[in-house]
């Protein structure tokens, strides 16, 4: 059993300082906002992650995991010190990594000899250098162990991953930071840390990449008269595609996606590379967005524009309440810039959540407590998030409140014929 302080109480965080604890570590969770470290303490959890409340609950019990507001309180008496502070994107469109500084600087004077510092946190290619020079400790070791978490999955992700990546010119301390996985079924890559930091990257900008793909495929599909959801499959036969990520959507976003994507390229601009197929990539998503506002603005007949449209779901994917880069308010926005109202439900976004009008101050949309009190005389109805309460939702009933009759599901997830059957016209994505 390691001692491990986590510093950072984010998705990452949270989740990597529970699963440790589950796997029998003894964790130290620290973070700076201390009502959020009292509310930890007593097992509220801020974020919507599948079973997160049950290790949580777990550890709090056994007393294997412990929240403490401030990073040196909890790396005085720590091996292992997981850095999973925010690294947002600068102004530059590289990643901002004041945080992950003002941590190492916190926790420099503090550590224990011979500890190793591990950045979870998605940070550019060479910051393993930056956090060593912060922390200004020659015994410590610097290690790179990205994290490859979904958000809705990310307990699962971390206990069953498809492996762990570890970048260490230091091979003991390799073997310290792989021994903590040691419970866990995977294969444990050790590599140097560069490498490490741009496997993160590189599979994050891959699988943006391959949605980009999919989306362009399925605008091609409109076009040609195909139906993308047979195209797919028949690619995801070829083992060398694979299946998974192939779902055409309104546009792909999230706080990981859109930054990692738009930060390699800058890190490959700053190498001397013009990484010119990422900005391509990040076009077509932008395109997405567009073409998918569009198909809604089109479906609202010329008499009802005065009446609202219903939009279901704003997150940015099912399974999460994150509204972070959410394709739903990309769409809704460009549908507000036309003039249109919008009424919206999401499940995890109740009326009284003032999360929306925090984050996204002109958006200035109606917020419903279910689907119908968002469709009641509406003109149309969109589908933006891949919530599955949607695919029961009562089509007699809608045909009845609703004013106009036409369905946009961004997501693909119904299946056409049961709106159709109820007087429906139905446009889905690429089919
Ligand atoms: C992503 C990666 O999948 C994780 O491996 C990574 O660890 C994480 O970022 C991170 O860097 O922290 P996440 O942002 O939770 O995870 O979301 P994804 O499930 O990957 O979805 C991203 C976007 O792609 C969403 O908008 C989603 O709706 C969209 N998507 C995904 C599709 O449109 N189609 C698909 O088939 C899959």
């Amino acid at each position: 059993m390691a001692t491990i302080a986590i510093i950072g109480t984010g998705y990452v965080g949270l989740t990597t300082g529970a699963c440790f604890s589950h796997l029998g570590h003894d964790v130290v969770c620290a973070d700076i906002d201390e009502e959020k470290v009292a509310r930890l303490r007593i097992g509220e959890i801020p974020i919507v992650e599948k079973g997160l409340d049950r290790l949580v609950d777990e550890g709090i019990r056994s007393g294997t995991l412990r929240f403490v507001v401030g990073a040196a309180e909890a790396s005085k008496s720590a091996e292992f010190h997981y850095l999973c502070v925010p690294t947002p994107q600068g102004a530059d469109g590289a990643a901002d990594l004041s945080y992950l500084e003002g941590a190492a600087a916190e926790i420099g004077p503090v550590l224990p000899d011979n500890s190793v510092v591990v950045n979870k946190s998605t940070v550019p290619v060479g910051s393993t250098r930056v956090v060593s020079r912060v922390l200004g400790r020659s015994d410590a070791a610097v290690v790179s162990n990205p994290e490859f978490l979904r958000e809705g999955t990310a307990v699962a992700d971390f206990l069953q991953p498809d492996r762990v990546v570890i970048g260490s010119r230091d091979a003991e301390a390799a073997i310290r930071v792989a021994s903590l996985y040691a419970r866990i079924a995977a294969p444990v890559m050790v590599t140097d840390p560069v490498s490490a930091e741009t496997i993160k990257y590189a599979s994050n900008a891959f699988l943006a990449s391959k949605l980009s793909f999919v989306n362009a495929i399925a605008t091609l599909c409109e076009a040609v008269g195909a139906d993308v959801n047979d195209v797919v499959l028949g690619m995801g036969y070829d083992s060398r595609i694979g299946r998974e990520f192939l779902r055409p959507g309104p546009g792909w976003g999230g706080s990981c996606f859109p930054k990692d994507t738009r930060a390699l390229a800058n890190i490959a601009k700053e190498a001397g590379y013009d990484f010119r197929f990422l900005d391509e990539v990040l076009r077509v998503n932008d395109d997405q967005f567009d073409r998918t506002a569009q198909k809604v603005l089109d479906a609202i007949d010329p008499s009802m524009v005065d009446t609202h449209i219903a939009a279901l779901g704003l997150t940015f994917k099912a399974g999460t309440d994150d509204l972070r880069e959410s394709p739903a308010v990309e769409i809704l926005r460009r549908v507000r810039s036309a003039g249109i109202r919008v009424k919206a439900y999401d499940p995890a976004v109740v009326p009284d959540d003032n999360r929306l009008v925090e984050m996204y101050p002109d958006l200035d949309i109606e917020l419903a407590s279910d689907p119908y009190a968002a469709a009641e005389g509406a003109s149309m109805m969109t589908i933006l998030t891949e919530w599955d309460e949607f695919t029961g939702l009562d089509f007699d009933k809608m045909a009845e409140i609703m004013l106009g009759k036409t369905i946009v599901d961004a997501r693909n997830l119904l299946e056409p014929s049961i709106p159709r059957r109820r007087g429906f016209v139905y446009r889905g994505v690429g089919r």
